[in-house]
């Protein structure tokens, strides 16, 4: 069990958690709309389970518009390019508005043409990657969602920070007997998140998932985040994250190669670059067949023969289906000290604090 397990957990429900984030948002400049696109996003992760990219994130982000590097007044721009490809400028405004357009814009054009593809520039950190796949999934549509972001990982066979940690996310609509394919995941073995949780509760950490400052393996947590993280699957985790470069970065006009500033570095302007696509389903089988064969291959998945000791099989985003149905009953299960630290932020700007 993590330290963050053994603390005490205040349930709060998804939508007083929405209506706190949507106010800090608003006493620091962000107009109602955009704020609330950013609380649904961000909730939306708590919900599912993904905490680490939840309302926790808001003094992070909050910082950022203190110090004058993410502008929270911009509204971002939409650029035909053809019928079926669109450029979104986030004119660095908050990650989560340019994206949600871009697959508003994607969506649209796919319904037409049954196809619609997104480059974004001039963004900043959007969160989890699933929140725009879910956006597809809710108009019937499969999607693509790439990002790139700021260097935390080596490439395989170097030591330095270079890529970024960049989530990859796919989905697609399920039947009437199966959930959405929603793949959303980071091409690092490990997240650094868990490398921090070893260092507190004096554990070792397995030999690959990080180098130590010199270009070493090390088991070592403190030495390890000294170092990088190193990509899942070797050269393959490592490819991954470039192909969310040149699709992101290179192809958008945005920064790249390293040159992405992070969330939690508010010294300078990010210059996120995204790219997303919206696909209809039904263009080769109708929309039931496609919805029939999800269920058969949901269900072929999940009965699959199990390993020895395990108890079930998952499908791509089910464990978040399952955490965001008991979240949305029970409410999203925050520490004092988490609480301590949005309700410091409202204080900041004259914000009602959580209630509990
Ligand atoms: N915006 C950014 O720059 C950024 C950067 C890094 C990560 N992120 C976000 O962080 C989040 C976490 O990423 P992650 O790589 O740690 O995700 P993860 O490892 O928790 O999950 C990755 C994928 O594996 C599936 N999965 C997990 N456990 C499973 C199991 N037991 N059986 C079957 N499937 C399983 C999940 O449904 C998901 O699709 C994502 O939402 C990602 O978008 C965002």
């Amino acid at each position: 069990m993590s330290d963050e397990a053994q603390a005490p957990r205040i349930n709060i429900k998804a939508e007083e958690a929405r209506r706190f984030v949507t106010n800090v948002l608003i006493g620091n400049g962000v107009p109602q709309a955009s704020a609330e696109t950013v609380a649904r996003c961000l909730v939306e992760a708590d919900l599912r389970g993904v905490d680490t990219h939840g309302a926790n994130r808001i003094p992070s982000y909050m910082k950022r518009i203190r110090n004058g590097v993410l502008d929270p007044k911009a509204v971002p721009t939409v650029k035909e390019i053809t019928p079926v490809v669109c450029q979104v400028d986030g004119h660095n405004s908050f990650g989560f508005l340019p994206a949600t357009l871009a697959m508003e814009k994607c969506i649209e054009m796919a319904k037409t043409y049954g196809i619609g593809m997104a480059s974004i520039k001039h963004s900043n950190h959007y969160g989890m990657a699933a929140c725009y796949a879910l956006q597809a999934v809710r108009e019937n549509m499969m999607s693509l969602v790439f990002t790139n972001s700021s260097p935390a990982m080596t490439v395989w066979g170097g030591r330095e920070k270079l890529m970024g940690v960049s989530p990859i996310a796919a989905g697609a609509p399920g039947g009437p007997d199966s959930i959405p394919f929603i793949m959303d995941m980071a091409p690092s073995v490990a997240a650094r998140g868990k490398v921090h949780r070893a260092l507190r509760r004096g554990e070792k950490i397995p030999t690959d998932w990080a180098l130590d400052g010199e270009g070493k393996n090390t088991d070592d947590p403190a030495k390890a985040l000294e170092g990088v993280m190193l990509p899942m699957g070797g050269p393959k985790g490592s490819a991954l994250s470039v192909w969310m470069d040149v699709f992101s970065g290179v192809m958008s006009g945005s920064a790249f190669a390293g040159h992405v500033v992070g969330p939690f570095d508010p010294s300078a302007v990010s210059d996120v670059g995204h790219m997303f696509m919206a696909i209809k389903p039904d263009l080769f089988v109708s929309l039931d067949e496609f919805k029939e064969r999800m269920d058969y291959l949901y269900k072929r998945v999940v009965s699959a023969e199990k390993a020895h000791g395990v108890e079930r099989i998952f499908y791509p985003g089910e464990i978040e289906i399952l955490n965001q149905e008991k979240r949305e009953r029970e409410g999203i299960p925050w520490t004092q000290s988490e609480i301590d630290a949005l309700n410091a932020e409202a204080d900041l700007v004259g914000a009602p604090h959580l209630i509990v």
